[in-house]
């Protein structure tokens, strides 16, 4: 006999079912609900235009009129106009970049230097270059990745101490995911000392074999480390995946591209209904969620591997999950529809191969250096141009991650105002 879901009673209420099921932005202030969330295409790749409300006479989209055109090319070099016509200001963006990557303001022989300089960009261009070879650069890119990863401090910083060591040390940024040893650094004295993760798991992958990652996001099953994946590295809240809509007897249709009986659920197998249709569409959500967890659910409360999973379900009794009650037998994980991952080293892969990965990586940058929050939970959506711009630097630098943060303060966003 299937046992619904034992806090569907607080479930069942349009959106507040959302915010029940996924609950509070994690760890950060004044997260948006999921209703709030804009498509899966629309992020990180949207063009963000709010200053005017019209740009050579057309709406734009703080408007309530704006319907978003087809073409963003057009849209693009309107927006590219739009920040053509702010000045550049070196001075200032020497203040702001001088904050951000080294906590501290320039110094007055800094601010003399550039004013005094006869090529003005060059010697910006100059001391960024300098910045990023500053020792205290290292602090702010812990603090980024601590902010990044929603977690460090005490026991907590391998991983961001794991993601500034490559940057420090132009490693692939990628190996963030693909890293087989030396992926749980310590920090001290302004040096990261190498040390591989012990969590027992049968093979490395990065940050996804590490203990205190798996420890700080443990939950039923596992679906809270399935969501640090995916909002940390791919910029997105669930739903990931939107296929062609099915109609699956609910109010609304189904949009994974999965196919709905893939997981586990009333028309299946499993304890827990994710096929239900009552409220909403668990299958949206849940269908990509379902097909990553079980790589993540042998790690224990303590972050630690054991051979089974180890992962409770939120049924009476509070039993431990079984691979059934996410995928039915014969089942393959994965990291989206059609890239299928056995492990986790193939997850890894798989994510450092995904075009929206990088994507993520470079908005994540580019959000940074211009202070905006959170891409997630802020909803500090990046346009397409700049993403596009910033992920093309991080392919062609082999994903070394210094050559994106270069770009990002040296780029017209950043030196005009
Ligand atoms: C909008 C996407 C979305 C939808 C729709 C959705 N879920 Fe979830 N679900 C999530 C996310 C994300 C989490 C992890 C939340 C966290 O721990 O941060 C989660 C967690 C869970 C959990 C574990 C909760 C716990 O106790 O930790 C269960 C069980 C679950 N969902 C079942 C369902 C069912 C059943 C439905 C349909 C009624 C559903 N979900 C609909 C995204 C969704």
């Amino acid at each position: 006999m299937k046992t619904r879901f034992m806090v569907l009673g607080s479930m069942v209420l349009g959106s507040t079912a959302l915010v029940g099921c996924q609950g509070a932005a994690m760890s950060s202030p004044g997260g948006g609900t999921p209703s709030d969330v804009p498509t899966v295409d629309a992020v990180i790749t949207a063009p963000a235009l709010e200053l005017s409300t019209t740009i050579d006479g057309e709406p734009a989209p703080t408007d309530p009129d704006y319907v978003p055109t087809p073409d963003e090319g057009e849209l693009s070099d309107r927006w590219r106009d739009e920040l053509e016509r702010r000045e550049v200001d070196y001075q200032s963006a020497l203040r702001v970049a001088s904050m951000r990557l080294r906590g501290d303001l320039p110094t007055l022989l800094e601010i003399r230097f550039l004013e005094a300089a006869p090529d003005q960009r060059a010697a910006y261009e100059a001391m960024i270059d300098d910045f990023l070879d500053d020792p205290r650069f290292v602090q702010q890119l812990r603090l980024f990745w601590r902010d990044t990863m929603k977690m460090g401090g005490g026991n907590l910083d391998t991983a961001p101490n794991f993601a500034a060591q490559l940057v420090v040390e132009n490693r692939p940024i990628t190996e963030l995911f693909t890293a087989t040893d030396g992926n749980c650094p310590t920090f001290a004295d302004g040096a990261f000392s190498s040390a591989d993760c012990n969590s027992g798991a049968p093979s490395q992958a990065g940050v996804l074999t590490d203990p205190a990652v798996m420890r700080h996001f443990f939950s039923n099953l596992a679906f809270r480390r399935v969501r640090w994946i995916q909002e940390t590295f791919a910029c997105h809240a669930f739903p990931a995946e939107v296929g062609e809509s099915t109609d699956v007897g609910g109010v609304s249709p189904y949009t994974a591209p999965w196919d709905f009986e893939s997981i586990s659920g009333s028309r299946t197998t499993g304890r827990v209904d994710f096929h239900d249709t009552s409220s909403v569409i668990c299958a949206n959500c849940h269908a990509t969620m379902n097909h990553v967890a079980p790589l993540v659910a042998n790690f224990d409360e303590d972050g630690m591997w054991d051979d089974g999973v180890s992962v409770p379900t939120p049924l009476e009794g509070a039993p431990m999950a079984e691979r059934t009650d996410w995928l039915p037998e014969g089942e393959g994980t994965a990291w989206r529809f059609g890239v299928p991952a056995n492990d986790l080293p193939a997850l890894g892969a798989a994510m450092a191969a995904d075009p929206s990965v990088h994507s993520c990586i470079a908005a994540r940058v580019h959000n940074w250096a211009m202070g905006h929050g959170d891409v997630v939970d802020q909803l500090a959506i990046v346009p397409r141009a700049v993403t596009e711009r910033l992920s093309a630097t991080l392919r062609a630098s082999g994903f070394e991650l210094r050559a994106v943060i270069y770009d990002a303060y040296t780029s017209d966003d950043f030196v005009r105002f």
